[in-house]
């Protein structure tokens, strides 16, 4: 399919944003991607065009019956110039296995992969040079059909938005602190726990709000059942280093795969660490940490990359982790991972994409 490209006149462009103000998604580029699916046509009038307001019938299915599926990916500017995305395949992948499971249309990877490329390829200004800064891109699907029946729409739109950002938190590569919460559960089994489903996050709000009042970044969730199995943060994975192994929860169906957690687990092998992928209780994280097993918490997402936790609150304790400082492995698959996104380490493992 071709795609038709709508550019903005070069007078009519936004001011690009400082970098000291990139946040997080808070400033969005000029253009969007945005194509058409209706039942029995298919994907069709794939365009890029100003970045603008959609609208919605007020029946359409997304706001009753929440179809929605989005993707969260970044383009990273090199030293060398060239612009980078990492393993937008599994991007591709993901956003299908997610459509699926809502009973939604899938995407070519190819064509994915190709509108990525084409918006921010004539994005590539708003690509931010700064440190650790990229610009973030959120492809996402919803179900436009109007209808009040509960059943899968049969019309939805696909768009991309793209937007620079810096760290996803105030923290940067310092230390977050994450409540684990035993109270609320993110997902059960058998449920929509490993998609990139909008509902997700709604359900994960109240958890984080209550968090952040008390002073955490963010919640580890509990598996609904026993509320002892560590599963996720929700907006990243999370990894445990203790002396003899690295140690992430297995993929039950309720945890989402993460590309950075893919990335650090093949990493870890390839330099002869123990990487396992299994169920982990909270006590047993208590405990590694009470008898110093436990040597470093990180999480690892797209937005948050990787993300060390200084301190763990369960049952109305904090401990204390690695000291509160960020630790030697935490940096070292840092510096790997935007190494390679960034262009200053060999991408050995045909991990990036370049945007030409
Ligand atoms: C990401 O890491 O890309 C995410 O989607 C997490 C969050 C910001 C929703």
């Amino acid at each position: 399919m071709r795609i038709e490209i709508h550019p903005v006149p070069p007078q009519e462009r936004k001011a690009k944003p400082q970098p000291s103000e990139l946040g997080f998604g808070q400033h969005f580029t000029d253009h969007m991607f945005i194509m058409d699916y209706i039942h029995n046509k298919g994907w069709h009038k794939a365009r890029i065009v100003p970045y603008q307001a959609i609208t919605l019938d007020p029946a359409a299915l997304i706001l009753h019956y929440a179809q929605a599926v989005f993707e969260g990916l970044k383009a990273y500017h090199g030293e060398d110039g060239q612009i980078r995305l990492f393993r937008p395949d599994m991007n591709a992948r993901r956003l299908n296995a997610s459509a699926e499971r809502l009973c939604m249309p899938t995407i070519d990877p190819g064509f994915f992969i190709h509108a990525v490329k084409a918006l921010v390829d004539l994005e590539r200004d708003w690509v931010p040079r700064a440190q650790g800064a990229s610009l973030y891109i959120r492809p996402t699907m919803i179900a436009t059909e109007p209808a009040l029946g509960v059943r899968p729409a049969l019309e939805y739109l696909f768009f991309i938005i793209t937007s620079p950002v810096g760290a996803y938190y105030k923290e940067g590569f310092n230390p977050v602190k994450i409540m684990v919460t035993d109270r609320y559960v993110r997902a059960v089994p058998g449920g929509i726990g490993y998609t990139k489903a909008a509902a997700n996050y709604a359900a994960s709000l109240k958890a984080a709000q209550e968090a952040q009042a008390q002073g955490y970044s963010q919640v580890l969730w509990l598996d609904a059942r026993e509320r002892r199995f560590v599963e996720e943060v929700g907006t990243m994975n999370i990894f445990f280093h203790f002396k003899d192994a690295l140690v992430t929860p297995a993929l039950s169906g309720s945890i989402l795969p993460g590309v950075t957690r893919d990335s650090v687990i093949q990493l870890a092998r390839e330099w002869d660490l123990e990487a396992q992928e299994r169920p982990i209780t909270i006590e047993e994280v208590i405990e590694g940490l009470e008898e110093g097993r436990l040597l470093e918490v990180f999480g690892t997402g797209t937005a948050a990359v990787i993300s060390p936790v200084g301190v763990l609150h369960y049952k109305e304790r904090d401990y204390t982790i690695n000291q509160g400082e960020t630790g030697p492995l935490a940096r070292r698959f840092f510096e790997e991972i935007t190494g390679i996104q960034y262009g200053t380490r060999p991408d050995t493992r045909g991990w990036t994409v370049t945007v030409e």
